[in-house]
């Protein structure tokens, strides 16, 4: 009887079919003979049925459901089975993994800005680069076994819990972060791409140890942005753009990427040699002057040249390195971190911590408060307060009233908090605000 309710499961849900195949497998295993052969016939229609769609979803183009298993699986903890990738990918992009092992990378002080030349001049990232330049992974990369050992590094300095890259292309880049994150002992990379089965199938034959520091997301960065601010507590130390290099594209990416940033952290921007990537990095270093643009040489820009191979200050990368402040900044433009969804319908005070340093100004915040519901069209409430603040704020945790509700009758309530800050320097605040209700 629990073999016939698996069967049906099977039959109504192909999502868990391949699961449920293995469950059948090992109920089987424990029937008699007799039912193993009249389900023998049963088994191989359902594998047939496992197999077509499989190619429907090839087909379709969409990856959406290998993502989603694949996600659930990593979400899991767990290496993705080889049979959630099609079988044809993994013949069609065979790969080598090196041996997992120790890889020297120089040690730094994070305080410190102007870190990069420390970095490339010191022999342990020589020794890094060669030992990249060699990996079996080379080939499945686009950047230079410098630029591998660059991220390898920062990634052992960081020791960080989140890492983003933006375009997997077949995970090369990905296999540096996560041997970095394996020798960690602790980080999870989310990469996200959305052509191709390429990643899948190179993920899925690589060693455990490794497939366990990495998530992968075949989406766009536009999806994937939204989607992963969806999840409030993934911060990123260091997100690596290298997807679409147009510079629209180029310049959202790394607009959202800062978003994500935990302070301090660096978004590595590929292929400036290209127009795209340049400027949206050099645009979003103008119009964000706490940020730190980290270099080891110092050529200036030529601006009659759209593409330039020797534009990059870090020799041997196609990089522009930036950093984030050290506390999240706010200006006289307004700021804000994102909507999240609330516990109730609604709150009564707006939390700031307050970084060491401020001086006199006013601080302006603005909640916008949406309410869902399956029942009744959405609403949306705005509401508006200022503090002024002085040295003696400097450290403060400063709880600022502002009552909101959507009321009851709604489903979800999501809020929007934007700040604005009239003072001589920038009021710098040690995370995003919250709310108390
Ligand atoms: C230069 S390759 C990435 C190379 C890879 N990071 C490496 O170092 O080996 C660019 C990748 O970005 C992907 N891509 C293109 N448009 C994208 C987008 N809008 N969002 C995310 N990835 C995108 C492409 O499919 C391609 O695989």
């Amino acid at each position: 009887m629990k073999v016939v309710n698996l069967l049906r499961r099977a039959m109504h849900n192909s999502d868990s079919s391949a699961q449920s195949l293995t469950e059948i497998l090992a109920g089987i295993a424990n029937q008699s003979d007799l039912l193993n052969r009249r389900f023998e016939a049963v088994i191989a229609g359902l594998i047939a049925i496992d197999q077509k769609l499989s190619e429907l979803v090839q087909l379709q183009g969409s990856q959406a459901k290998l993502t989603a298993r694949l996600i659930g699986s990593f979400a899991r903890g767990e290496s993705p089975p080889i049979g959630y990738v099609p079988e044809e990918a993994i013949a069609k992009y065979p790969v080598v993994v090196s041996p997992i092992c120790d890889i020297p990378y120089p040690v730094v002080d994070l305080a410190l800005l102007d870190l990069l030349p420390a970095v490339a001049s010191s022999p342990e990232l020589a020794a890094a680069s060669e030992f990249f330049l060699h990996n079996a992974a080379a080939t499945r990369s686009l950047v230079s076994a410098l630029s591998h050992a660059l991220l390898y590094a920062l990634v052992r300095n960081l020791l960080p819990e989140h890492v983003i890259e933006i375009g997997t292309y077949m995970a090369g880049t990905s296999e540096a972060i996560c041997r970095a994150l394996e020798r960690n002992g602790k980080g999870v990379l989310h990469t996200t791409d959305p052509f191709g089965e390429r990643a899948p199938a190179v993920l899925s034959q690589w060693p455990s140890e490794l497939r366990r520091h990495i998530r992968f997301y075949a989406l766009d960065s536009m999806q994937f942005f939204s989607e992963i601010t969806k999840q409030r507590d993934t911060r990123a130390d260091l997100v690596f753009v290298d997807g679409n290099h147009e510079y629209e594209s180029a310049a959202f990416d790394i607009g959202s990427a800062a978003r994500i940033l935990r302070p301090g952290g660096f978004i590595v921007v590929d292929n400036v040699s290209q127009a795209g990537p340049f400027l949206a990095a050099r645009d979003f270093l103008a119009l964000n002057p706490q940020w730190t643009e980290c270099r080891v040489t110092n050529h200036p820009y030529d601006a009659t040249k759209a593409f330039d191979s020797e534009r990059s200050n870090i020799p041997g990368t196609d990089f522009i390195v930036v950093r984030g402040p050290a506390n999240y900044a706010v200006g006289d433009r307004p700021v804000t971190f994102g909507e999240f969804p609330l516990r109730s319908t609604g709150f009564g005070e707006i939390v700031v911590l307050v970084a060491d340093q401020v001086c006199d100004g006013t601080l302006y915040v603005q909640g916008v408060l949406r309410g869902f519901s399956s029942h009744q069209e959405p609403v949306e409430q705005v509401n508006s307060t200022s503090r002024t603040l002085s040295a003696a704020d400097a450290g403060a945790e400063l709880r600022i009233v502002l009552p909101m509700d959507v009321g009851s009758g709604f489903d979800i309530a999501r809020l929007e908090i934007w700040l604005t800050w009239t003072g001589a320097i920038a009021l710098l605040i040690r995370q995003p605000p919250s709310v108390v209700s």
